[in-house]
């Protein structure tokens, strides 16, 4: 591939409205290439007081590609799942004028079509999950009748993390799969299923910036996803998480690399899909060996919090390398530090939540006792501003992020810290990384 020197100066534009796009906005501004940094219009009220508003709608690609060469935008950075699916990198991609971190929707196609991911997967010898394809209701009812030993119901499109039904019982997962196939809970996304074995063990995630050749493996980071301390009650889009963790030692981390990371992105490649991006690989640590519940093909939300507060590396140098195929030319490495996000949510969450409360106490949070060597970041999710007061606007509102010598202490600080934030009804969880051991 031809060299693309990155310029001393480059616009970015950031697309995505949430916590993780406020923590790459954050690491980007910090960069010593950072030109002018544009986010959409849409974005929560931290991501407005860093960044320049981009004037046009994500949704009309053509204007915005038309805008993009207006303002000299020479890299673009995608968050979410549904750009990528709705094939913005593609779009936006114009080099050597232009480039796009995030993969095309082909190589995005590994998180929005779970069937093809464990096809890929199967092809490649990849560790995962057995499982069964289903479209017919009385097929799939037929065979989860069979799995006494229980099963996992996964829809195969996107979801926003609420298609797969871990199922102890035959009766549970009757229930499931109806759910998709017979009353569509989850429309066009799950009238396709998948079928899997139940697998149990530590899970982790390991994150993989990938330029379709090299890789570059993320300090692991661990999310918690489900609402309630304690891990209890429903599953959510993640209330919390630490890096790194004990879970993933250097050992775990090349046998993900060497069993699931290369001969993954080989395989796109014998397709001809070029993954520029990260590469996101939710792994089960089983005592047969860790094995791939899911990938998604972007950052975690919100893993990347405490991943971007302890990345020591240029962001724009990083973006660029990976979205050029020059990674293999880059050094990343990490705050000894450990980091913890905790996220304040709206009262309700994940079911449904009144927005346009009034937030205050961001000062306190920032401004918390704590020793020199420590931070608090803010960083923001679901906000916005309404006649000059901040206001929630959306389930997961600020995520509290905390550095520190060990995940206990950052714990504490980020738990202590996240107590000073006020709305009606703002609730978080109080365990976010306390099971790691303070060493
Ligand atoms: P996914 O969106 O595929 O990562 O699934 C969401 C959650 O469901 C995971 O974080 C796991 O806790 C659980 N899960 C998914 N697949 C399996 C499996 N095969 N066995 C056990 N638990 C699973
Ligand atoms: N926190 C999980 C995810 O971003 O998919």
């Amino acid at each position: 591939m031809a060299r693309f020197r990155c310029p001393e100066t480059v616009n970015v534009l950031l697309l995505g409205t949430g916590g993780r796009e406020h923590a790459l906005a954050w690491r980007l501004k910090k960069s010593k290439r950072i030109g002018t940094l544009w986010v959409e219009a849409d974005a929560n009220a931290g991501l407005q007081e860093i960044a320049r508003v981009c004037p046009e709608p994500v949704g009309d690609v053509f204007r915005l590609a038309r805008w993009c060469e207006r303002e000299d935008i020479a890299l673009v950075v995608i968050g979410p799942e549904g750009l990528l699916h709705a094939d913005i990198a593609t779009k936006l991609s114009d080099p050597p004028k232009r480039f796009v971190f995030g993969p095309n929707r082909a190589g995005a196609q590994l998180e929005w079509d779970k069937a093809f991911a464990k096809q890929v997967m199967r092809a490649a010898t990849v560790p995962t999950a057995d499982a069964r394809v289903f479209t017919d209701a009385e097929q799939a009812l037929a065979y989860v009748a069979t799995r006494v030993d229980g099963c996992v119901v996964k829809a195969t499109g996107l979801c926003a993390g609420k298609g797969v039904v871990v199922c102890k019982t035959i009766d549970e997962a009757t229930r499931a799969v109806e759910d998709c196939l017979v009353r569509k809970v989850f429309g066009d996304a799950g009238l396709t299923i998948l079928i899997e074995d139940l697998l149990e063990g530590p899970e982790v995630s390991v994150l993989a910036l990938c330029d379709g050749q090299s890789f570059w493996v993320l300090d692991a980071a661990q999310d918690h996803k489900r609402v309630g301390d304690g891990d209890t009650g429903p599953n959510t889009g993640g209330m919390g998480a630490f890096s790194p963790t004990s879970k993933a030692t250097p050992e775990l981390l090349r046998v993900v690399e060497r069993d699931v990371l290369v001969p993954t992105v080989d395989a796109l490649k014998r397709m001809d899909i070029p993954f520029r991006g990260v590469l996101y690989a939710g792994m089960m640590v089983t005592p047969a060996g860790p094995k791939v519940l899911e990938f998604n093909t972007r950052f975690g939300d919100p893993e990347t919090q405490p991943i971007m507060a302890r990345l020591k590396a240029d962001l724009v140098e990083l973006c660029w390398a990976t979205a050029t195929g020059q990674l293999a030319e880059v050094e990343v490495s990490f705050d000894r530090r450990a980091a913890c996000c905790v996220v304040v949510c709206s009262k309700g969450y994940p079911g449904s939540y009144a927005k346009g409360l009034e937030i205050t106490g961001l000062d306190d949070a920032r401004s918390i006792e704590r020793a020199p060597d420590e931070e608090v970041l803010i960083f923001h999710a679901g906000t916005m501003r309404k006649h000059g007061k901040l206001v929630t606007n959306g389930g997961r509102v600020i995520g509290v992020t905390a550095l520190a010598a060990t995940v206990r202490r950052a714990s504490e600080l980020a738990t202590a810290a996240a107590a000073k934030i006020r709305f009606e009804g703002a609730f978080f969880r109080r365990d976010i990384g306390i099971s790691e051991h303070s060493s």
